[in-house]
């Protein structure tokens, strides 16, 4: 028998799946659901751990699973026994005879597949210190809506090679763009990510030149200089990074016509300068509405 749907990270997709999971989060997006149906998961339950603070991933699967018919549980490992060293496994055990889906944002990202190889339902990755490929599915279906089909486009990432550019990465094979990043070398990302990326025939450029990255970029994306789990890592990192803001400059060396993204949350005067977040090329607003649009195709995939 099959195992359960996981959702777990855009490698272990095939693009054509990922597509699919698009296009029914845009139906939902226009008031067309697939077969007519606006409430395809009525009697169904999703429960949210949290190991790590969340707003939009929080709130957007909360009311994504309820606008679907379904209901939640947020969970968070200082409330329940997970806290008092429960393991993971026995939680993903006990929790499938509650719920029909699991999502879980972890420290680790080996409690993500921990709980996937012990529940019997779905599991969704939430972010890892890894990956985020929730948010790579919204900035995708961003990406599109403002600028047209994202094969063959250009993205260039610049900051930290974090979760985020991991996802990235992984996107930038699954969905057929280029992908260059701009990184200081320390903090550039994980070897393995890009390693499988040039196995795969990826696009995928690492650069510490900032120029090289933008020159005629479609999209301009960053994210936080300090991550969650980077909290204590590193005080130099502010330094390193301190030359890869994104600022009205910076931007001058995409298309004129680029769009900037960033999953958020933003620190405007770090990774981005207030005028690019809150400027006319920023789609930030849209790109968080979009979590909730495309996660209700991911739920759908893996609950139906
Ligand atoms: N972008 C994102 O995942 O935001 P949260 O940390 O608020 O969930
Ligand atoms: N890289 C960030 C993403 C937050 C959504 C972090 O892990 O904190």
């Amino acid at each position: 028998m099959a195992g359960p749907k996981h959702f777990l990270d855009i490698d272990r997709f095939e693009g054509d799946t990922l597509r699919d999971i698009l296009d029914v989060g845009r139906s939902f997006k226009a008031g067309t659901p697939p077969d007519g149906e606006p409430q395809p998961l009525a009697g169904k339950a999703l429960a949210l751990i949290f190991e790590k603070p969340s707003t939009r991933t929080r709130v957007s699967f909360e009311v994504g699973i309820r606008q679907l018919g379904g209901d939640a549980v947020v969970l968070e490992p200082s409330s329940t026994q997970l806290g008092r060293g429960e393991t993971v496994a026995d939680t993903a055990r006990v929790m499938s005879r509650y719920v029909d889906a699991i999502v879980i944002r972890t420290v680790k990202e080996a409690h993500l597949l921990e709980l996937a190889e012990h529940a019997t339902v779905p599991v969704i990755n939430g972010l890892t210190d890894r990956t985020h490929p929730c948010q790579l599915m919204g900035d995708v279906m961003t990406f599109e809506e403002h600028l047209g089909a994202i094969a063959g486009r250009t993205i260039a990432w610049c900051g930290d090679g974090n979760n985020m550019a991991s996802s990235w990465i992984q996107a930038a094979v699954r969905f057929g763009f280029e992908l260059r990043l701009a990184c200081p070398e320390p903090l550039s990302p994980p070897q393995d990510v890009l390693d499988w990326a040039a196995r795969e025939g990826g696009r995928v450029l690492v650069t510490s030149d900032m120029a090289e990255a933008l020159d005629g970029a479609d999209c301009v994306v960053t994210d936080v200089w300090v991550s969650m789990q980077d909290d204590d890592k590193r005080p130099d990192r502010h330094n390193l990074l301190r030359s890869y803001q994104i600022d009205d400059a910076a931007m001058a060396m995409a298309k004129p016509e680029a769009i900037f993204m960033h999953c958020l949350p933003a620190h405007r005067g770090e990774e981005v300068a207030a005028s690019v977040i809150d400027g006319p090329q920023s789609v930030v607003w849209d790109e968080a509405e979009n979590r909730l649009h495309a996660q209700k195709g991911i739920l759908l995939w893996c609950m139906k």
